[in-house]
């Protein structure tokens, strides 16, 4: 039987993998050392495998008990702000773990993987929308420990014919109700789970960090990538590389920018709450405007994000409001 491994396959995005491979009959596996997932999350795999990527010996174990085909990486720490003042934190999880994971791969002959990346990686933009032959240059320690893998990747194909895909997300949000999975990070820094806690009257009040921005309202502009598009373009990687063998790097997003303002403005429609939202001063590094130019993973992978803003905000709020402490109840 051939399996797809799922290194993070207990977190938020890699939970979604995992059901939609599960739904689609595919046999998979997970890795996750569960500092950030939840077991609850990866229960659409035959097996969890609780341990680190950076254990060579664990790894080995994994890749010798089960017929690999493919895997798809997820595994990494993902808080920019952390990544600034613990930058070894990031470099020696994101960057060691993929380097132990791909030198299991050679060991094994496995031969394709699909990573995923970000649009950190470029940084201040250039331009908008934001193609993947635009600079990068990346302004915090997360970026460049996935840009530093992107890089990895490229050698390791190279040298050793591992072919792989990398995916530079933008703003991955929404849920899969029907699979009883969703967002639950702890701490949670990201905008609409922020603002479904709000609405739930976990908190006071949303923060809008800044309204001078050079934008229609003032606010920072995001393109929200719905998680189950999200992962559907995983799938689409992995049959690309099995069909062409060719590698490539990818960006995931919608191609629509929405504001903070109309982020809240939405959630407000959708739930029927009034969540109070109070503006504050900027976080740093926070770029004014980010969009995605989808037109590479459109032509090549044959990929078309199909769910809008409010489907994802209904989505997040389906899980929000059925989950309103995460896993844990
Ligand atoms: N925001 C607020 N209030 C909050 C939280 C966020 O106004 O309480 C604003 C931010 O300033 C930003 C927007 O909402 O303008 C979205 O912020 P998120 O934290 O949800 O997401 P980011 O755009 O900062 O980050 C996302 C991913 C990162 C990735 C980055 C790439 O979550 O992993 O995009 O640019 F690194």
């Amino acid at each position: 039987m051939k399996t797809i491994l799922v290194a993070g396959g207990a977190g938020y995005i890699g939970s979604h993998m995992v059901a939609l491979l599960a739904e689609r009959g595919i046999d998979t596996v997970v890795v996750d050392n569960l500092r950030t997932g939840h077991w609850q999350a990866a229960k659409g795999a035959r097996k969890l495998y609780v341990g680190d990527l950076r254990d060579a010996a664990f790894l080995d174990q994994v890749f010798s008990e089960n017929d690999i085909d493919g895997v798809i990486n997820f595994a990494a720490y993902s808080l920019v702000g952390e990544s600034v003042t613990n930058p070894l934190k990031y470099y020696g999880n994101n960057v060691a773990g993929s380097q132990s994971m791909l030198t299991a791969m050679k060991e094994h002959s496995v031969h394709k993987i699909v990573f995923s990346s970000t649009a950190a990686t470029y940084g201040e933009p250039e331009k908008q929308p934001i193609e993947e032959t635009d600079r990068t240059d990346p302004t915090n320690p997360y970026g460049a420990s996935k840009l530093a893998i992107e890089g990895m990747l490229k050698w390791c194909d190279n040298a050793y014919g591992i072919h792989y895909v990398a995916l530079r997300y933008f703003n991955a949000a929404g849920s899969n109700p029907d699979a009883g999975i969703g967002e639950d990070h702890d701490p949670e820094s990201h905008l609409i789970p922020l603002v479904m806690k709000t609405a739930l009257g976990q908190r006071s009040h949303i923060g809008i960090f800044g309204d001078d921005y050079p934008t229609a309202d003032g606010t920072c502009i995001r393109d929200y990538i719905h998680v189950r598009d999200l992962v559907e373009a995983h799938l689409l990687a992995l049959e690309h590389l099995e069909k062409t063998g060719e590698s490539g790097i990818f960006n995931l997003g919608s191609g629509d920018g929405y504001s903070v303002k109309e982020i809240i403005d939405t959630a407000r429609k959708i739930t029927g709450r009034p969540i109070p939202a109070v503006v504050e001063p900027r976080r740093a590094g926070d770029p004014s405007v980010l969009i995605a130019s989808n037109q590479k993973a459109a032509a090549v992978l044959g990929w078309k994000p199909t769910r809008g803003l409010e489907e994802i905000i209904s989505d997040a709020w389906a899980w929000h409001s059925s989950h309103p402490n995460g896993y844990e109840g």
